[in-house]
């Protein structure tokens, strides 16, 4: 696993988005296959996202060739409601790059037959070829995607129970206002997220620091669900300062080495 320690979240989304990129062009010079991306919503990727539309719109990369898929979506709420997904990732991102609307994939959280709805997501990842590179965040409590602490660690898209935690962290896009916040989702599953070639998870703040400890220096363990990161060939985390409280000072100091010794801070991880 690589571990990319950024000083702040500015560099962190300049170096991320700059990675994205470079992957995408790589990929397109070798052939004319869609690049796919797995990508998330929620706070963490947000400057991410402003770094690649500005990148676009310097005329450093198209997306007409890009397809995506998006890891979670609520249930029940409509798509032009502020808080859902296929809102946040229109506003953020696609609605500012030039990625065709049929290219991209977000799970429909008022699908008539929900399971069905993930069954068919799954298929369209198959039918593409599979995810290149899948971009994540998680939850306070470790989770990535919507998959809550105990989920099955292979699992794939379905429904899910919200757990307390997560319908209290994400209130604050809700006014604040537990009721309002849906208490089921269609996500992913830690399954179909480690299908990805390469996986990069962004871990930002103080509040994210003991999920990261967790995953960096304990074991696999169904209730810090992105821990399957460990299994991953081509696992990054992408974190700033903050997060790394909860970190031995040890660890912290062994994995800014190992990036010092990356020559012109090239990615080692080069697949
Ligand atoms: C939700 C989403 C996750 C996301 C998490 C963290 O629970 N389902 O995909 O990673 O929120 O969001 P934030 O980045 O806002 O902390």
């Amino acid at each position: 696993m690589r571990i990319l320690i950024h000083k702040s979240s500015k560099k962190l989304n300049k170096w991320l988005a700059h990675h994205i990129v470079r992957k995408i062009k790589k990929a397109q010079n070798k052939s004319d296959k869609p690049y796919v991306l797995g990508l998330p919503t929620g706070s963490s990727p947000e400057g991410v996202y402003k770094e690649l539309v500005k990148l676009y719109k310097a005329g450093k990369i198209s997306f007409k060739n890009v397809i995506t898929f998006n890891m979670d979506e609520y249930v029940g709420i409509p798509e032009d409601h502020p808080q859902s997904y296929h809102y946040f990732m229109k506003y953020h991102l696609f609605d500012h790059i030039d990625i065709p609307k049929e290219n991209i994939h977000i799970l429909d959280g008022n699908a008539k037959d929900l399971k069905e709805e993930c069954k068919s997501f799954e298929n369209k990842i198959v039918a593409v070829g599979g995810i290149d590179l899948f971009l994540g965040g998680i939850g306070p409590d470790g989770h990535i995607a919507f998959n809550e602490p105990a989920s099955s660690l292979s699992s794939r898209t379905r429904v899910k129970t919200l757990t307390y935690d997560t319908i209290e962290a994400n209130s604050r896009f809700f006014d604040n206002d537990i009721s309002k916040v849906p208490t089921t989702a269609l996500t992913v599953g830690v399954g179909t997220v480690m299908d990805a070639r390469e996986l990069v998870i962004i871990i930002k703040g103080y509040k994210k620091a003991r999920a990261l400890q967790k995953v960096v220096e304990d074991g696999v363990n169904h209730m810090w669900t992105v821990s399957m990161l460990q299994l991953h060939r081509y696992g990054t985390i992408c974190c700033d300062d903050d997060s790394t409280m909860e970190l031995k000072v040890g660890t912290v100091k062994y994995f800014k080495d190992i990036e010092a010794k990356a020559i012109n801070n090239l990615p080692v991880i080069d697949i």
